[in-house]
């Protein structure tokens, strides 16, 4: 059987042609309001994040960088709905976050597929789960946009860690998510996959309009594709510096040799190397 490909149904906010939306989004605002999480009671409480506040606009590329243990997954899965605010809250388009929804895609540093289902029935587990009638035509689209198609009928353990890691892109697009958050998602890539996944999640962004809140260690990757990058500092994090970066679109990898790049760059070394010591300290205490 020939399986039906569907039109992708991009959300309202979002036109075509590449590379930018000719109408700005509207949804995918992201309201973080004073938020602080503390892990555990008593003697044995941490605090993860100290009170943070942040305003992040539909169709927002943010970065969010800062040393190992700060918070930043912390405060990423406050938005995704798996971690409850100790204090404050967090709203996606006016709507209180309580729990994972499928207006937030995720994407982990990890691999996080289904091992037992092909790759077309992991992308389609989303929609199906959502009562979708056409959820192996939606996955085959969104396996088309990151390049697998051919893949379908594989598993996930046949697949290299770049392939796995678009798959669990096609998977959260899949539901056709506002805002997609990932955590380190390239992390675990060779610099050459790595590159290649950043050009593509820049082309997936720029068609959909989708709001991005990406969590990484690494300077570059995110100056590369943010539009703003948020440091945070070390335990307890909280957010210390908010950079805007207005680097042109598209964006080549070559933008690295770039003066304004290079400027930039500077300025969250700077702060960043005084946090990576703050908590390279506070772990050895
Ligand atoms: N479920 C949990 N229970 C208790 N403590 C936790 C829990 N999750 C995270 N922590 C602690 O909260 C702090 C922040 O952790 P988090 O994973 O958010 O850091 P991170 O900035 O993402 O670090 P990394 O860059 O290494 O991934 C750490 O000290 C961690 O040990
Ligand atoms: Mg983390």
């Amino acid at each position: 059987m020939v399986a039906q490909v569907v039109k992708l149904e991009k959300p309202a906010h979002s036109t075509l042609p590449s590379p930018a939306p000719r109408v700005p989004p509207q949804k995918g605002h992201v309201l973080i309001n004073r938020v602080a999480v503390i892990f555990g009671r008593g003697a044995g409480a941490h605090a993860a994040v100290e009170e943070t506040s942040l305003d992040i606009a539909p169709g927002e590329f943010v970065c969010l960088l800062g040393p190992s243990g700060c918070g930043k997954s912390t405060l990423l899965n406050c938005v995704a709905g798996y971690v409850a605010p100790t204090r404050g809250s967090v709203t996606v388009d006016d709507v209180p976050v309580t729990k994972p929804g499928p207006d937030r895609g995720m994407v982990f540093q990890q691999y996080s597929l289904f091992p037992w289902k092909t790759v077309l029935d992991n992308v389609a587990f989303g929609p199906r789960v959502a009562g979708r009638h056409d959820g192996e035509a939606i996955a085959r689209t969104f396996l088309d946009m990151v390049g697998l198609s051919r893949f379908a009928k594989r598993y996930p353990g046949e697949l290299s860690g770049g392939m796995q890691q678009r798959v669990g892109i096609a998977r959260a697009l899949a539901n056709y998510p506002s805002v997609l958050l990932m955590d380190e998602p390239f992390g675990a890539l060779d610099a050459q996959t790595r590159v290649m996944m950043q050009e593509n999640l820049l082309r997936i962004w720029s068609e959909f309009g989708i709001t991005v809140l990406f969590v990484t260690h690494d300077i570059d990757e995110a100056l590369f594709l943010a539009d703003r990058v948020l440091v945070m500092s070390a335990s307890p994090g909280r957010v210390i510096a908010d950079l805007a970066v207005p680097l042109a679109r598209p964006r080549s990898p070559e933008i690295a040799t770039e003066d304004a790049f290079i400027r930039l760059k500077r300025q969250c070394l700077e702060r960043i190397r005084v946090e990576s010591m703050r908590a390279f300290d506070q772990m050895n205490q």
